[in-house]
C-alpha cells in the first residue's frame, strides 16, 4: 500500500514536471521577437532538391537581391488612387456599421483594366491607425509590388502613401485587399475586385459578385439583397464569382446551363456544360461562369444567404442538391509536368501553443509540426518545376493561397484529376491530400498561407523564398508591420 502511494506521488510529480517542461518549450517555440526578419527564423526546406544559398537582409547579407529592388518600372497606361479610411457603411440588411473602406465603399471601387496595361495604383492612408497595404490577390506581380507588410514593404501609416505598379498580363478576375492586419482589416471592408479584360472584350453582361460576411451574415455584393438586371435573350453573360470571405461558399445558378470558363484568373479551354450543379468557391478564390441569356429568368444564389442576383423577368429556382466535382470536370487539359526539381510535403496540423508573442495560449495551426514563426520555409531557385503535396491532418479546411504564382492542380487523394487546372487559392479539406505543381518564374519572397485569415493570424503562414533574395523589412510589434 505504502509502495503504491509512493509510486502515485512520483507519477504525479513527474506529470507536473512534464507539464512545466511542455509549457516552457511551447512558450519558447512561439516567442516572437519584437522585431524580426520573417525569413530568418524557421528551418529551410529544400524539398529534396539541390542545396541553395539563403541570404538574410541587413549588414553582412547585402549580397544577393533585395525585394525592395524587385519593382515594376515603366510608364503607366492607367492610374488609380485608393484612399483607405474609416467609413460608416450601410449594409444590405439596412444596418450600418463602422467599417474600413477604400474610397468610402465596401467593397472598394471595382478596378477594370485592359490586358497588357501597365497599372499604377496609389494607396493613401487617411486615418487607419494600424496601417494599411494592398495585396493584388492572384496577380503575379513583381515581388516588391506584392503589398505584404513586413515582407515586401512597410505598412502605410496615416498620412502616408505607396504607389504600386504592375502589368496586367493575364485577363481574368482578381481582387485586392489590405495585407496589414488582414484578418481584421479585410473582414471590416478593405477589399475590392480587379478585372483584367481581354483587348477584344466580347459584348454582353459582365458582373463581379463578391461573397463577404458582416457580423456572421453572408452578403452577395456589391449591392447585397436582391439585384435585378434585364439582359435581352441571347446576350452572352459572364458572372465573376469572388469569395472575399474566410470560408468556402457554395454558389448555385438556376435557369441556365453554364460553363466554368475561368478559375483564379486563368481560362479553362473548352470547358464542359454544367447543369444544376453548385460551385464551391474557396476563400480567396474566383470562378467565372458563362452562359447565353435564355428567354426565361436566371438566378444566382449562395447557400446561407437570401441575397440573389436575378436576370430577366422574375426569378428561377436554384437547386443546391448536387455540387460540381472539379476533379472530374472536363475541359482541354494543359500540358502536365511529370518530373519535379523539388517536392515539398506540407502537413497541416494543429496543436496547443502560445501565440501573440507568447501571451495567449490556445489552438494553433502548424505546418510539419512547427508553428509560426518557426515554420519551414520553402527554398527554390529560378527556372524549376516544383511540386507541393498538401496533407491536411488538422480536422479543419484550409484554403491555401500562394502569392506570385499559380499552382497546377494534379491530383486529389492520390488520384490524378481529369483536367488539371490552375489556382492561386485551393481548399484543402480535412483528411485530404492535394498535389500541385508550379514553375519558379517570379523571383522574390512570397507568402504561402491559409486564406481563412484568422487561421493565418494563428500561425498558418509560411514563405516561398528564392535563392539569394532577402528583405530589408521587418515584422513584429516594434516594427509596426503585422501582415496577418
Ligand atoms: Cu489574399 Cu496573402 O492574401
Ligand atoms: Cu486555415
Amino acid at each position: 500500500m505504502r509502495a503504491l502511494q509512493a509510486a502515485a506521488a512520483v507519477v504525479a510529480a513527474l506529470a507536473v514536471v512534464a507539464a512545466i517542461v511542455w509549457a516552457a518549450r511551447a512558450w519558447n517555440d512561439s516567442r516572437v521577437p519584437a522585431r524580426y526578419d520573417a525569413t530568418a527564423l524557421g528551418p529551410l526546406d529544400l524539398g529534396g532538391g539541390a542545396p541553395l544559398h539563403h541570404h538574410h537582409g541587413g549588414p553582412g547579407g547585402a549580397d544577393g537581391v533585395s525585394v525592395a529592388a524587385l519593382r515594376e518600372r515603366g510608364a503607366p497606361d492607367v492610374r488609380f488612387t485608393l484612399v483607405a479610411g474609416h467609413a460608416k457603411v450601410r449594409l444590405p440588411s439596412g444596418r450600418s456599421v463602422d467599417g474600413l473602406a477604400f474610397d468610402g465603399r465596401i467593397p472598394g471601387p471595382e478596378l477594370r483594366v485592359r490586358q497588357g496595361d501597365l497599372v499604377e495604383v496609389t494607396l493613401v492612408n487617411r486615418d487607419v491607425r494600424e496601417g494599411v497595404s494592398i495585396h493584388w490577390h492572384g496577380v503575379d506581380v513583381p515581388n516588391g509590388e506584392d503589398g505584404v507588410s513586413g515582407m515586401t514593404q512597410d505598412a502605410v501609416r496615416v498620412g502616408g502613401r505607396f504607389t504600386y505598379r504592375f502589368r496586367a498580363e493575364d485577363a481574368g478576375t482578381y481582387w485586392y485587399h489590405s495585407h496589414q492586419r488582414s484578418a481584421d482589416e479585410v473582414r471590416r471592408g478593405l477589399f475590392g475586385s480587379l478585372v483584367v479584360t481581354p483587348r477584344d472584350l466580347p459584348p454582353g453582361l459582365d458582373l463581379v459578385v463578391a461573397a463577404h460576411s458582416f457580423g456572421g451574415r453572408l452578403a452577395l455584393l456589391p449591392t447585397g439583397g436582391r439585384m435585378h438586371r434585364r439582359p435581352a435573350p441571347g446576350t452572352p453573360v459572364r458572372l465573376r464569382l469572388l469569395n472575399a470571405d474566410d470560408h468556402a461558399h457554395e454558389f448555385g445558378l438556376g435557369g441556365a446551363p453554364f460553363r466554368v470558363v475561368a478559375i483564379d484568373g486563368r481560362e479553362l479551354e473548352a470547358p464542359a456544360v454544367v447543369r444544376a450543379q453548385t460551385l464551391a468557391v474557396p476563400a480567396g478564390g474566383r470562378y467565372d461562369v458563362a452562359f447565353t441569356m435564355p428567354r426565361s429568368p436566371v438566378t444566382l444564389a449562395a447557400r446561407g444567404t437570401g441575397d440573389r442576383i436575378s436576370l430577366g423577368r422574375g426569378e428561377a429556382a436554384v437547386d443546391f442538391s448536387r455540387q460540381l466535382d472539379l476533379t472530374r470536370y472536363r475541359a482541354h487539359a494543359p500540358p502536365v509536368p511529370t518530373r519535379f526539381d523539388r517536392t515539398f510535403r506540407l502537413e497541416l496540423g494543429r496543436k496547443l501553443g502560445f501565440f501573440h508573442g507568447g501571451v495567449k495560449l490556445g489552438r494553433q495551426w502548424s505546418i510539419n509540426g512547427k508553428i509560426h514563426p518557426h515554420m519551414p520555409m520553402l527554398m527554390v531557385a529560378e527556372g524549376e518545376t516544383d511540386r507541393i503535396v498538401f496533407v491536411n491532418r488538422s480536422g479543419s479546411p484550409h484554403p491555401m493561397h500562394l502569392h506570385g504564382h499559380h499552382m497546377l492542380v494534379l491530383a486529389h487523394d492520390g488520384r490524378p484529376v481529369r483536367t488539371p487546372w490552375l489556382v492561386d487559392s485551393l481548399d484543402v479539406g480535412p483528411g485530404e491530400r492535394w498535389d500541385v505543381a508550379f514553375r519558379t518564374d517570379n523571383t522574390g519572397i512570397w507568402m504561402l498561407h491559409c486564406h481563412n485569415l484568422p487561421h493565418a493570424a494563428r500561425g498558418l503562414v509560411t514563405h516561398l523564398a528564392y535563392e539569394g533574395v532577402h528583405t530589408p523589412y521587418r515584422m513584429g510589434s516594434a516594427s509596426g508591420n503585422e501582415p496577418e
